[in-house]
């Protein structure tokens, strides 16, 4: 197989770093997100289409990240594209809105089990930070629980005690509690009786650097329950698995409601809108929240979004093909892995599946798999959940997975100490 290397991509990061702290900031970085071996990260594409990309360097990769998410169609998808290039056109950032946004709000209203309105913004941040002021709004309390290690984005009170830039104030509401420990909850509500607003939470556990969990069977049901007995409102972020296990929210898909649904990356295959949709019960609470953007109104990405949301419904079944394409990597990597007497694991949902060679729990074993997948055109993250797309095949499934073959045989031939098979 051809070993990739990345002269144009290292040349660009180092004029980068110049003029840009961190040179690539956040996740799309080589060590926020993906922390694979800067020898092997690509850094910059140059082109992307359907489930590829190209990099400076004209390297070829099966991308499993799918832009970490939004791209659920695959890259430049025509249908997407042209919708938002029309509307484009007609007029994209107007002193009076178009009426696109009415259209999206009806259509999430039609897909989405608990919608009934939605308010858009840019990104996911954005709406899970209205979500949690409209629950304070509803309920005049200020403290939020949340899940341990859960990520909700990168507002002042996403953030933690001692990161850098965050004041203690910025975080005394938050209260912690771990995943599926209903006891733990349980407490927490009767320690502060009164005084917690919602409960926001991502729909199973897809946390970075650990194995992912899904929900313990009737969890949810009785986190409902506890909200319910309590007056908390119950938040689901489902910015990263919206949209790719049913269509109807990832609440649904778990069997409970929520009151206030957040998304963002899949909703417009790659346009840059996000939505918060809600309950009857809680729009007034959310329309006396102040909160607005530059470009909130921007026409282009609403019309993305519909075009975007028809063709999912379209589909004979889109999160079925996601879940198959991910079921497929899920069972191919922990059989490659078993030959080569690797313990690779796979967790989480099919298509936002995670992996992690649980023999070595520093991960730099993963981390040097996952590098040499990269460089022979298999586009992994090392640490976080990966996101499948409609535009694989099971061709990238079968290539991935030979990819993935010589990329343990070279990590076992560097590692005989631990005796695993080349
Ligand atoms: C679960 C979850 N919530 C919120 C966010 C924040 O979204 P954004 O980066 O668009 O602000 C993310 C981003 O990855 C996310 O995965």
């Amino acid at each position: 197989m051809e070993i990739y290397d990345y002269p144009k991509n290292r040349e660009a990061f180092a004029r980068a770093v110049k003029v840009i702290p961190g040179g690539i900031y956040g996740h799309l970085g080589p060590t926020e997100g993906c922390h694979i071996p800067a020898s092997a990260y690509p850094f910059y594409s140059e082109r992307a289409e359907g489930a590829y990309i190209w990099d400076l360097d004209g390297n070829k990769f099966i991308d499993h990240l799918a832009a970490y998410g939004p791209m659920i169609q695959g890259y430049a998808d025509e249908d997407i594209n042209k919708a938002a290039f029309e509307a484009n056109k007609l007029g994209d950032v107007v002193t009076l809105p178009g009426t696109l946004s009415i259209d999206l709000a009806e259509l999430l209203a039609e897909t989405v089990n608990i919608a009934d309105w939605s308010l858009f913004a840019k990104n996911g941040a954005d709406v899970t930070n209205l979500a949690m002021m409209t629950a304070r709004a509803a309920t005049g309390r200020n403290k939020i629980v949340m899940f341990k290690g859960c990520y909700h984005g990168t507002n002042m009170w996403h953030q933690h005690e001692g990161d850098p830039g965050v004041a203690p104030g910025d975080v005394e509401n938050n209260i912690y509690v771990e995943w599926n420990n209903i006891q733990q909850l349980k407490d927490v509500i009767n320690a502060n009786k009164g005084e917690i607003a919602a409960i926001i939470a991502m729909p199973y556990n897809h946390t970075v650097f650990q194995d992912n969990e899904l929900p313990a069977p009737g969890f949810w049901q009785q986190v409902r329950k506890l909200c319910d007995d309590n007056g908390i409102v119950l938040i689901i972020d489902d910015v990263r698995a919206g949209f790719r296990l049913d269509l109807a929210g990832s609440d649904h898909y778990f069997g409970f409601e929520a009151d206030l649904i957040c998304f963002c990356k899949a909703l417009a295959n790659g346009w840059n809108v996000s939505a918060l949709c809600g309950k009857d019960s809680l729009k007034q609470a959310c329309s006396s929240v102040m909160y607005t953007g530059s470009y909130w109104h921007t026409a282009a990405p609403f019309a993305a979004a519909i075009a975007n949301i028809k063709k999912l419904h379209a589909h004979p079944d889109a999160p079925g093909h996601m879940r198959q394409i991910g079921e497929g990597i899920m069972e191919g990597m922990e059989k490659v892995g078993a030959n080569h007497g690797f313990h690779l694991k796979a967790t989480g949902e099919p298509s936002l599946f995670y992996l992690r060679i649980a023999d070595d729990d520093s991960f730099k074993l993963h981390q040097e798999f996952i590098a040499e997948c990269v460089k022979r055109g298999s586009l992994l993250a090392s640490h976080h959940n990966h996101f499948t797309n409609l535009a694989e095949t099971q061709e990238d499934v079968d290539k991935t997975i030979e990819i993935a073959d010589e990329a343990l045989s070279v990590v076992a031939s560097r590692h005989p100490e631990m005796g695993f098979t080349a």
